[in-house]
């Protein structure tokens, strides 16, 4: 029997309510499944510059290099504003990712009927979407050099960004882009602004060619990036995977992420390359909201997106693609009957906490399995 190694790194405000909630379904699977979990739990952000002076360790970092997938609730808040830049919560995660090498980020925008009144789109347009942005995270815009704010000689001050890809940075982003579809419904849209940018040219050059080599059943789709943002609220169920640049992606996502409700239902997974080995990619799992302060320490959290997110770990980084379905079709049975999260309330639902909402949804784990 295979067992799975999980860095749970719950980290400050919500984040270790959310966590609590995915080890019960940890557990669950543990119990259950076909497979096992070895779970280790370390800090990362305020409560470990509180403890170790940093917001992670290398001994963390390195056990994340190690472990089958790390799971990462949220870091940050206002006890941490004033602690010196290099040092912030945030820097933590960052670290992580730059270390790990995770160049690819996965960020689903799936629309759950129960909640398509939520979104800002017509019932219609969203209900029962499931789209998936993949976005670049660690070339491009955001990190080109040179990146520089100079004086020139008549005062007036000059602003850089260079925006660099490399083939093999393309390459492997549209590589990862083909696997997914191929699991999906094998459509993957690329989007860039070859019209106007350089790298755009490239992009779409490198991702034609990766397509005619390992693309193999999968339908490939140019599209400007500015098309496919008005695409994505015109007529979003057109769209399957949807690959981009960093700067792009990081627009695409947030867009995306609105057609589905709210902030707390989205979960994102950030992958490596694939170890020459045995294959298995570094892998950090998360949900998209932040540690949000104003709701922390009152069990009001939202845990879906971070059992959503323990979800994409078992599809992505432990061959449970059955499991993870399992996860989602308990989630959506579980909003199905009616119960609420406060950021999820509707009239004539029911609303309940961070620990009831667990428990409906391992309510309907156990039933669907059986
Ligand atoms: P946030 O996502 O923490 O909160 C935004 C709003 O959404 C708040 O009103 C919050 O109560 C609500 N919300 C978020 N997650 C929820 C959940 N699971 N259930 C119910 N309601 C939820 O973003 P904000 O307020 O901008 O940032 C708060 C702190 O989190 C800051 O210190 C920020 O730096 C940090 N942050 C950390 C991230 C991470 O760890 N990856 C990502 C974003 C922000
Ligand atoms: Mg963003």
């Amino acid at each position: 029997m295979t067992t799975h190694s999980l860095l749970l790194l719950p980290g400050d405000g919500i984040g270790p309510e959310v966590m609590a909630e995915v080890e019960r379904v940890v557990a669950f699977f543990d119990k259950t499944g076909k497979d096992k979990f070895k779970t280790e739990t370390a800090l990362v952000g305020g409560c470990c510059f509180d403890k170790h002076g940093v917001a992670v360790t290398d001994e963390t970092v390195a056990k994340a290099a190690k472990a089958d997938a790390v799971i990462f609730g949220a870091v940050g808040g206002p006890k941490w504003d004033k602690v010196p830049y290099e040092h912030r919560p945030e820097a933590g995660l960052l670290r992580l990712r730059k270390d790990l090498d995770l160049f690819a980020n996965l960020r689903p925008a799936l629309c759950y009927p129960a909640l398509a009144e939520a979104s800002s789109l017509k019932r219609e347009l969203v209900e029962g979407l499931d789209i998936l942005i993949l976005r670049e995270l660690t070339g491009g815009t955001y990190f080109g050099l040179p990146k520089e704010m100079v004086t020139l000689e008549n005062g007036e001050k000059r602003a850089v960004d260079t925006t660099v890809y490399t083939t093999h940075e393309i390459e492997r982003i549209a590589r990862v882009a083909f696997d997914l579809a191929r699991k999906r419904r094998g459509l993957v849209h690329s989007a860039e602004k070859r019209n106007v940018m350089i790298t755009g040219v490239l992009w779409n050059q490198v991702v034609t060619a990766t397509h005619a080599k390992d693309g193999k059943g999968v339908k490939l789709e140019h599209i400007l990036a500015d098309a496919c943002a008005m695409q994505l609220v015109r007529n979003p169920k057109q769209f399957d995977v949807i690959v981009c640049d960093n700067l792009f992606g990081d627009m695409l996502s947030d867009e995306a992420a609105m057609l589905t409700g709210s902030i707390g239902m989205l979960p994102s997974a950030s992958l490596g390359a694939p170890d020459p080995k045995t294959g298995k990619r570094k892998a950090l799992y998360e949900p998209v909201h932040g540690s949000a302060p104003d709701i922390a320490g009152k069990g009001l959290a939202n845990p879906i997106a971070a059992i959503a997110s323990y979800g994409m770990a078992l599809r992505y980084s432990c061959d449970m693609a059955k499991e993870a379905d399992l996860i989602d079709t308990a989630i959506a049975a579980t909003l199905a009957r009616g119960f609420r999260t406060g950021d999820l309330m509707q009239p004539n639902m029911r609303q309940v906490g961070t620990v009831e909402m667990g428990s409906a949804i391992l309510e309907e784990l156990a039933r669907a399995a059986g």
